[in-house]
């Protein structure tokens, strides 16, 4: 049998343990307490999921919830009480099996395998597929000092990266007040996240496809931003959240520009991504400010241990501190050294243009030489 992802959703761990310990040792499982159920099933993508059950009726609203969002997850409800009533209205909510606990963890563990068989089967009907798609990538570019190039980095990130591979790639603008890409790409008078905003309850691709604008050389998909404040202000956590858990869903990577304010906005988009760069360059001012952004982190419990990497962007000869400094005084790896090459990209942001156009392009600035070299490696 090959190894299964399988989310435990409980709040208490003896149940949970009981469970683990009756599963074949091959699989991954993962727990998550209620609250943050949505989240963990865009970031792993479980094959299985469990929902344990808690004195109050939160379990069936939990497997409401996943059924609705995840259509094809295959749900399982551990109940402590044979109350067939009950149980009754956890099928009907969408769960696909139930078992009472203490007295049915035998029965569970004999029943596993044909479970994991009924599974994977009614997942490679439709469900599953579809659900597995959610595994796309969400990556954010961010940095706490304005200036520092986290516009264009992410931007021709996502530029090189549908450039150079077959995945499906969404760039979002969550700069929600002024904007950035746009002016880069030269796209006027466009189409935004602001399309979004009515129909935020019942989000879905469609309602994507006609918010969305194209890089013309890439045709890399992007959500621009409203640059309008009044909007920015509809624009709540919720939103963010929806936003970017949807878009993981139809998308191999999702690649999105914050703002360097740490607002709510921030800190969601933050908390939804699989992996954060930070954007720094080599003088002290920067190097102070990161400190003072991870302190931040800390305080918000921003996870950053396997998470967060650095982008040093602007390396020159002329820097204040070297790359080399920067790794004897904080731990995260650095993903990439970009160059600085004012002449290389004023001349393709005056006119409006990506750094990188097609896969052929002999002459990059710098900083696009960099950025390609990185994924390729990536890509292997
Ligand atoms: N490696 C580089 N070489 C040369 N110029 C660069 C480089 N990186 C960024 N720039 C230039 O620096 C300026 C700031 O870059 P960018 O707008 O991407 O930064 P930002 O962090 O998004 O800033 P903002 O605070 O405006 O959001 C731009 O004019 C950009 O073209
Ligand atoms: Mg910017």
């Amino acid at each position: 049998m090959n190894s299964l992802t399988i989310l435990i959703v409980c709040d208490e761990g003896d149940a949970s343990s009981q469970i683990q310990a009756s599963l074949p040792e091959q699989h991954k499982v993962n727990l998550v307490s209620k609250n943050d159920v949505g989240t963990e099933i865009d970031r792993i993508s479980p094959d299985l999921i469990f929902v344990i059950e808690e004195d109050d009726a939160k379990g069936i609203e939990i497997i409401q919830t996943i059924q609705a969002e995840y259509e094809a997850a295959y749900v399982i409800y551990f109940s402590h009480n044979q109350d067939f009533v009950a149980l009754r209205e956890v099928i009907r909510a969408g769960a696909n099996d139930y078992f009472v606990l203490p007295e049915e963890i035998d029965m569970f563990a004999q029943k596993f395998n044909s479970i994991v068989e009924t599974a994977v089967s009614q997942g490679e009907d439709v469900g599953l597929k579809a659900f597995r798609r959610g595994k796309g990538k969400v990556f954010s570019f961010f940095s706490g000092k304005g200036g520092s190039g986290t516009t264009l980095l992410s931007l021709s990130f996502a530029q090189t990266l549908k450039l150079e591979s077959t995945a499906s790639v969404l760039f979002i603008d969550l700069n929600l007040q002024y904007g950035g890409a746009e002016t880069f790409l030269g796209i006027e008078g466009h189409r935004s996240l602001v399309d979004l905003v009515p129909v935020m309850n019942e989000l879905n691709e469609m309602h994507i496809r006609n918010a969305l604008e194209f890089e013309k050389h890439s045709k890399l998909e992007l959500l621009l931003s409203p640059c309008d404040a009044e909007a920015a202000e509809e624009m709540n956590e919720a939103f963010i959240s929806k936003l970017i858990r949807t878009c993981r869903r139809f998308y191999d990577f999702v690649i999105i520009d914050l703002p360097h304010s740490m607002s709510v906005n921030t800190y969601t988009a933050l908390e939804e991504s699989d992996k954060i760069y930070y954007v720094l360059t080599l003088d002290t001012p920067s190097f102070k400010l990161f400190q003072r952004i991870e302190e931040l982190f800390q305080r918000l419990t921003v996870q950053t241990e396997e998470r967060l990497e650095f982008i040093v962007n602007q390396v020159s000869k002329d820097n204040e501190l070297k790359p080399v400094d920067l790794k004897g005084l904080v731990e995260y790896p650095i993903a990439l050294e970009a160059r600085k090459d004012i002449k290389g990209v004023q001349a393709a942001v005056n006119v409006g243009e990506p750094l990188q156009k097609s896969v052929e392009d002999k002459k990059l600035p710098l900083p696009a030489k960099d950025i390609r070299k990185w994924i390729r490696a990536f890509l292997k």
